[in-house]
């Protein structure tokens, strides 16, 4: 098996430096049990990228993504670059890296930890247990469809548009990810569009079910987006696998991630046919950038994930989620999962405290 790998490194904007210097520490302290060699080459993208060479994606950034065997992610963006033109905005960085790359598959796990159900605005008998897989489109759909713009039409009068459309090969390969990922959990797929209103998700769930005949094993449901934002508050555990389209997986994986407690405690990977991107779903929380304020958690668990899924080591990504059990459950909370008679923690010290429980590990 390969023991030396390079990472690319993108920490970015607001509260991404600072967790992903406590992912980098949890990587590190896996090298060296795992006796591994790790080159860590990081590089400026989103507003960082903008500031150091006028591009939210620099070249040269784009040109370390490829040479890598995996890619780490903080976050980007910031009111800072909020009224810049649009095709500089530090968002475009993770749009060009996902389509550059062809990182077609998001996955977005939302599990929830034991000792944080009561973090949950939800009652504990509706989250406790809770462990779904959302799987969104992450390079098609109407994040990238053309035409987009904003002009002026016959009447004179300003517009916006965008456009939804998905090509049966884009629709083929994220179901196949999607029922290739059920087999290994419960067997259970639920697809979700807006087939009642919308064209392209009416093709979506056709060719979800074509797709689905090549899976017998798994079963498969489908539900419209609207329901599926009600069924995820009212009862979450009858998901498994949700599927779906990239619009509708950014919009689900957050409601996803409060079941959880918070959304700094969700990681993902965004996979393709040649490369892999790792990032907390989270954005760049300027507010509380450089308060030790923020939750590394879920860039630490997002290592657990590189490990798993481009170093093909599936021990670390359970350590990682060992670990970070054990520290909640010395009652050990940043800010955003802070309840009462809990000791609140900062961004570093969350991100040692999971470091030495990792060492405990054998
Ligand atoms: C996400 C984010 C991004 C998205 C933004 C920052 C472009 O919300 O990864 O979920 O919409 O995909
Ligand atoms: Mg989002």
């Amino acid at each position: 098996m390969k023991s030396e790998f390079e990472i690319a490194v993108f920490p970015g904007d607001g509260i991404g430096p600072e967790v992903v210097a406590e992912a980098i520490k949890v990587l590190k302290t896996i090298e060296s049990k795992l006796n591994l060699k790790i080159t860590i080459n990081e590089a400026p993208v989103g507003g960082a990228g903008y500031e150091a060479t006028g591009q939210p994606l620099p070249d040269a950034s784009l040109d370390t993504a490829k040479k890598a065997d995996a890619i780490l992610l903080g976050a980007v963006g910031g009111p800072k670059w909020e009224t810049i033109d649009f095709s500089l905005r530090p968002e475009r960085a993770l749009l060009g890296l996902r389509s550059s790359l062809g990182l077609y598959a998001n996955l977005r796990p939302a599990r929830i930890f034991p000792a944080l159900v009561d973090a949950s605005t939800l009652k504990r008998e509706v989250v406790e247990g809770l462990d779904l897989l959302v799987v969104r489109e992450l390079t098609g759909g109407i994040y990238f469809g053309e035409p987009r713009g904003i002009d002026t039409n016959e009447k004179g009068e300003r517009q916006g548009f965008n456009t939804l459309i998905y090509s049966e090969p884009e629709i083929e390969r994220i179901s196949k990810i999607a029922f290739d990922v059920a087999r290994k959990r419960n067997s259970k797929v639920c697809s979700v569009d807006k087939a009642n209103v919308l064209e392209a998700t009416g093709f979506w769930r056709e060719v979800v079910i074509n797709m689905h005949s090549q899976y017998s094993d798994i079963e498969l449901s489908h539900m419209y987006v609207d329901n599926c934002a009600m069924q995820l508050v009212r009862n979450p555990k009858q998901f498994d696998v949700i599927l779906t389209t990239n619009m509708f997986g950014d919009i689900l994986s957050d409601e996803a991630s409060m079941l959880t407690g918070s959304i700094g405690m969700l990681p993902s990977a965004s996979l393709g046919e040649k490369y892999a991107m790792y990032e907390p779903i989270h954005g760049s929380a300027p507010d509380i950038a450089g308060k030790e304020l923020a939750n590394p958690l879920a860039t630490i668990l997002s290592v657990g994930m590189l490990f798993k899924y481009s170093f093909d080591r599936e021990e670390p990504n359970r350590w990682v989620e060992e670990a970070v059990e054990s520290v909640l459950g010395q009652g050990k909370r940043t800010a955003d999962i802070m309840s009462e008679g809990m000791m609140q923690v900062g961004t570093q010290e969350m991100g040692d405290l999971v470091v030495a429980e990792l060492e405990k590990i054998n």
